[in-house]
């Protein structure tokens, strides 16, 4: 759903520019305007070229020629769509954004702002808790949890700055009671994930980690069990706002050393966060238990051009890094990869932070690690896989836009296969590039629900008249809707079906659905397939009516029944007018 034409401009008025600047840089009153040193990342100065007009609302880097409205700084500054930049200084400036659309969609987006407002105060409330209950209880419980931490090598400092804290055990009336003397529902606590699926306090007995988002927002929790219970970790279930495949435990620790230094450390547990950052290494964050996806790298660079990975050389990690990898050509970022013989946490209890240093220092591109994997098992394999790992590798490389890193590619590759450069610089056909991620389907009504279901998810808004009231045609007594079994696969049918339920709501609504996690990949690739098919309600009329006569045609093929053969083949000729109709008035 779109932000009023009127909300933003309340937006832009009320935004107090020097007060965003400030959270950027530090800036200092001379006169009219204010100047300090560019916040910008890619623009280390040491005397002052940022200006800040506060009458005009403006600002502008001498420097790096670089200006605009606080909606712009906070855009590029925090790497967030326009939509979120607004959202976000809506939020700090007390703004209550209208939406366009019909009334009952602004009305739901307003007491969907409510709702998620009742789950940020349920969570910072828990939060505030949880840590003082683990700083201040005189329980035995209390008391083993901070000895806990203690022999973990974590000092006060660090518990204090990740507000660490630890939920009471049953018996006590817990957070759940002091929620509600603060007047928090318990609905709230529920659409926080604060409760158990039993209706009981999720965390009982466990040290909670908070975890918060871009923002700084706290949005749901890592806890952990202080012996062996299972599992070791319990997390805050997926909601609205804790979506565990972008979310980096440890964020707004870390943002101010990322943006300095230019760089960041991802590692995989919490613990480890919380002792590099205790060794001075500022600069780390933790993927929430799933490996580090392009969506993390994405909203990393926004901040940061070289990342180093810790990973786990398992497969899973192994095909991980290979997706990271492409990701970060394109992203032109500086991706290294580094293992370590134990975690970091552990690590460091016999190391020092130098050590630690120069084991950075020596890690490996990921794109050279990828290739080398790679490269190491085409020396094994047989001529057959042999070939298709060269074509894997001819694919990697084909992905890669930026000059320089093609360049690169292409040696690395040439001299550990020890083929011609040549060979594998040639492009592959334009039907045949990244447009269209994966294998291109063979079977025409798979390409075609492919190419649907890519124009649906990259511009949802396009797609909600035909979700909900099919496409018509002068030839068809009705509009024609598709059904599920209309696609080629499984695959496809769960996507249109969810996409359906999505109708008319933007990809986010779509994506925060619990179903559509599984087919997270898929989904990602589809949609950003669709941008490059030049979507718009023709192409969707298209490629839906498409989908529809390749179906039909299917179960014609598939019926042994002649009279029902003839009934589809009249159908079909129906859609075929529909679909010379749109494509001639488009
Ligand atoms: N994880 C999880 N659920 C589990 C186990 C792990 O969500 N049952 C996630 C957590 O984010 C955890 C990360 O995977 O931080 C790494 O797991 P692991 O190495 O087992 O835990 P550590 O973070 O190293 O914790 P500790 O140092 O306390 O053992
Ligand atoms: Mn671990």
């Amino acid at each position: 759903m779109r932000i009023s034409q009127r909300s933003i401009e309340v937006v832009r008025e009320t935004a107090n520019i020097v007060e965003v600047a400030s959270e950027f840089t530090a800036l200092r009153r001379q006169g009219a305007r204010f100047a300090g040193l560019c916040p910008y990342p890619d623009h280390s100065e040491k005397t002052p070229s940022f200006g800040v007009t506060p009458d005009r609302g403006f600002y502008y880097c001498f420097g790096c020629q670089r200006g605009g409205d606080a909606i712009k700084l906070v855009m590029d500054l925090k790497s967030l769509s326009f939509s979120e930049a607004v959202s976000y200084i809506a939020e700090r400036s007390g703004v209550e954004l209208e939406f366009e659309g019909s009334p009952a969609d602004a009305q739901a987006a307003r007491e969907r702002n409510k709702r998620r407002r009742m789950v940020h105060k349920a969570l910072a409330a828990a939060t505030a808790y949880y840590h003082k209950y683990l700083l201040r209880s005189g329980s035995t419980e209390a008391r083993q949890a901070r000895k806990y931490l203690e022999n973990r090598g974590l000092n006060d400092s660090t518990i204090e700055e990740f507000r660490l804290g630890f939920a009471p055990p049953r018996g006590s009336s817990g957070f759940v009671g002091a929620a509600r003397k603060l007047g928090i529902e318990r609905q709230a606590l529920d659409a926080a994930g604060l409760l158990s699926p039993r209706g009981g306090e999720r965390f009982l007995g466990r040290i909670t980690f908070p975890i918060s988002d871009r923002r700084g927002r706290i949005v749901g929790f890592g806890a952990r069990a202080m012996g062996d219970d299972h599992p070791k970790y319990l997390n805050s279930p997926e909601t609205e706002i804790f979506t565990k495949r972008d979310l980096l435990y440890g964020f707004p620790q870390a943002a101010e050393a990322i943006r300095k230094q230019q760089s960041v450390l991802v590692v995989e547990g919490y613990t480890d966060v919380l002792m590099l950052y205790q060794a001075g290494i500022k600069n780390a964050v933790a993927t929430l238990g799933t490996a580090t996806t392009p969506a993390h790298l994405r909203s990393l660079s926004g901040y940061a051009d070289k990342i180093h990975v810790l990973f786990d050389p398992d497969d899973a990690g192994e095909k991980a890094i290979e997706r990271a990898s492409a990701a970060a050509a394109e992203l032109k970022l500086d991706l290294r990869v580094l293992r370590l013989p134990e975690d970091p946490a552990d690590w460091l209890l016999e190391n020092s932070a130098e050590d630690f240093s120069k084991l950075l220092a020596n890690s490996i591109p990921a794109l050279e690690y990828v290739f080398r994997r790679k490269t190491e098992r085409a020396r094994g394999a047989e001529a057959a896989e042999r070939s298709r790992i060269v074509s894997e590798i001819k694919d990697l490389i084909t992905e890669i836009e930026d000059p320089v890193f093609h360049g690169d590619a292409v040696r690395l590759a040439s001299e550990a296969l020890g083929v011609n450069p040549e060979t594998l610089q040639q492009r592959r056909s334009p039907a045949a590039s990244r447009s269209t991620r994966g294998p291109a389907p063979a079977d025409p009504l798979q390409r075609a629900g492919h190419e649907l279901l890519a124009l649906l998810l990259s511009r949802p808004d396009l797609g909600e008249e035909p979700m909900k009231n099919g496409v018509g045609g002068p030839s068809l007594s009705e509009p024609f809707m598709l059904a599920d079994e209309d696609f080629a696969n499984e695959d496809q049918t769960r996507i249109f079906s969810l996409l359906k339920e999505h109708a008319g709501q933007d990809l986010d609504s779509l994506i925060a659905d619990e179903r559509a996690r599984p087919m997270m990949d898929q989904i990602g690739a589809l949609s950003s397939a669709g941008e490059k098919l030049y979507p718009s309600e023709a192409a969707i009329r298209e490629a839906w009516l498409r989908v529809g006569i390749l179906s039909h045609e299917r179960a014609k093929r598939q019926t042994p029944d002649y009279d029902e053969k003839d009934r589809i083949q009249v159908e079909t000729l129906r859609l075929k007018d529909a679909l010379r109709a749109v494509a001639t008035e488009s």
